[in-house]
């Protein structure tokens, strides 16, 4: 017998549930009037006026009787919480890395690490931009650089590893400005605005061949790396017989830090860090995640928020939870993808992402068909959905233009252990009662853009 998910017959649930939360559906008036009060970004909806959320995978996860349990015995010390060891034990445990600072959230951990890492006038080549990740780099005085393979910007390249880094893109950069202007290279597992796609291994062993040549560290953005050693593991040879806390930790072994939203693989509703293995590096972020965060034994989380996310590294790399966490994805994209919707192949472990150019063909990028995309969802059925397109990509700040990224799309984002089968029906036939109708559909004009990360904030109004 081994320990893989392909023993089990289907991608049931590892668990049963005890506690339930009641959703409202409304009605396609009330729906009317909370998007038009939202300025038709799905952002600023209430959370009551939903039916079925998908906007993030973030946070939005059910937490075990375990976790909470955990919450329970939460040492609130203002240093030195017992549950702040428990932390550091299960990180270098399962990631391997030495040193640790707790953060608020990810984007807490990334501007310690920008801070800390970028001067003005360097480039941080990445495996793709990431809405937070990018713009820390650029307060710090950095600018990004896309050196994703291109299979990745194509909707319907079907690579096995569209998260890849190119190493050509990557070794043209530091032929151009030299490596002593590149602090470290960001590298992201599941690539999120990719259509959360993994990097390879061999990838991964190939960019670290090339980085200790050149003196260049890599920066783990581990968010969803154990998303992302499934499929490794489903993928790649010489895995298949693998655990998935096994190739994680090998993932980690070859970078040399990482950032961390623990708000999506490790099961919290709120959490990051910051972890590396050079200790001049920790002593800095160590010293200035007291002046953004909190102290260095707790970063802005409470001493209960440590112990959950300390128990759920141990869950969030059990081999079943994993199964029926993509499962139940790809359950959702085989209906869409079968009903002939447009979505981003291959589906990935955290979302379906519509390729809303294709379902809104006749809606130029200015106009934002993922954005209106978003909305009409929201109108048909109160499903939530997140705009990853011309809005997220924000405007370049040379030309001050719309970036118009290749990639239009709207998220369908799952919730770890929230929602069931049935909702995922729901949703199906939701996207398909929008797309039957969509010639019908026009776009969005911006009537607020506020100056960073637009798409949390802007409002926009129908076009006639
Ligand atoms: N890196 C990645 C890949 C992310 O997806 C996120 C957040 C962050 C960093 C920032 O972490 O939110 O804890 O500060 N992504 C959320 C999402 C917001 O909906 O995709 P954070």
């Amino acid at each position: 017998m081994t320990i893989h998910s392909s023993d089990r017959p289907s991608w049931a649930e590892p668990y049963k549930i005890k506690t339930v939360e009641l959703i409202r559906m409304t009605t396609r008036e009330e729906r009317e009037q909370a998007i038009r009060e939202a300025g038709y970004n799905t952002f600023l909806i209430k959370s009551r006026d939903v039916y079925i959320d998908l906007l993030t995978d973030s946070g939005t996860s059910a937490m075990s009787d375990r976790q909470w349990a955990g919450m329970m015995v939460g040492d609130e010390a203002y240093s030195g919480s017992e549950n702040f060891y428990n932390l550091q034990n299960a990180v270098s445990e399962y990631y391997g890395y030495k040193y640790l600072v707790p953060t608020h959230q990810g984007r807490g951990a990334e501007n310690l690490l920008s801070q800390i890492m970028i001067k003005d006038g360097d480039y941080v080549p990445g495996n793709m931009y990431f809405t937070t990740t990018r713009l820390h780099q650029e307060l710090a005085g950095g600018t990004f650089v896309d050196v994703i393979i291109d299979e990745a910007h194509d909707a319907h390249n079907r690579h096995p590893f569209k998260g890849n880094v190119d190493i050509e893109k990557l070794d043209r950069l530091v032929q151009e400005v030299g490596a002593e202007r590149i602090p470290y290279i960001s590298l992201e597992g599941n690539v999120n605005m990719a259509g959360g796609q993994p990097f390879s291994m061999a990838n991964l062993k190939e960019l670290n061949r090339y980085c200790r040549k050149h003196d260049i560290p890599i920066m783990l953005d581990a968010t969803r790396t154990i998303e992302n050693a499934w499929f490794i593991r489903e993928r790649e040879e010489g895995y298949a017989n693998k655990s998935l806390r096994s190739i994680l930790r090998e993932i980690c072994d070859l970078t040399d830090g990482a950032t961390m939203s623990a708000k999506k693989d490790l099961l919290v509703n709120i959490g990051g860090f910051f972890a590396c293995n050079d200790e001049t590096v920790f002593r800095k972020a160590q010293n200035m995640v007291v002046v953004y965060e909190g102290l260095h034994t707790y970063g802005g989380l409470a001493g209960r928020d440590m112990e959950a996310m300390a128990l759920g590294i141990r869950e969030a790399v059990m081999e079943d939870h994993q199964a029926s966490r993509i499962g139940q994805v790809r359950y959702l994209g085989d209906m869409l993808r079968k009903a002939g919707i447009p979505i981003v192949n291959p589906i990935g472990s955290h979302a379906i992402f519509l390729n809303a150019r294709e379902f809104l063909p006749h809606v130029d990028q200015d106009d934002y068909p993922a954005q209106t995309l978003a909305a009409e969802l929201y109108l048909e059925a109160g499903i939530r959905s997140m705009e990853r397109g011309n809005v997220s990509a924000g405007r370049d700040p040379e030309t001050g233009k719309n970036r118009r990224p290749a990639l239009e799309l709207v998220r369908l984002t799952l919730p770890r252990r929230v929602y069931t089968q049935a909702h995922m029906d729901v949703v199906a036939e939701s996207v398909l009662r929008v797309f039957e109708r969509r010639e019908s559909i026009k776009g969005l004009k911006m009537t607020y853009e506020p100056e960073y990360l637009r798409f949390f904030q802007a409002r926009f109004a129908p076009l006639p």
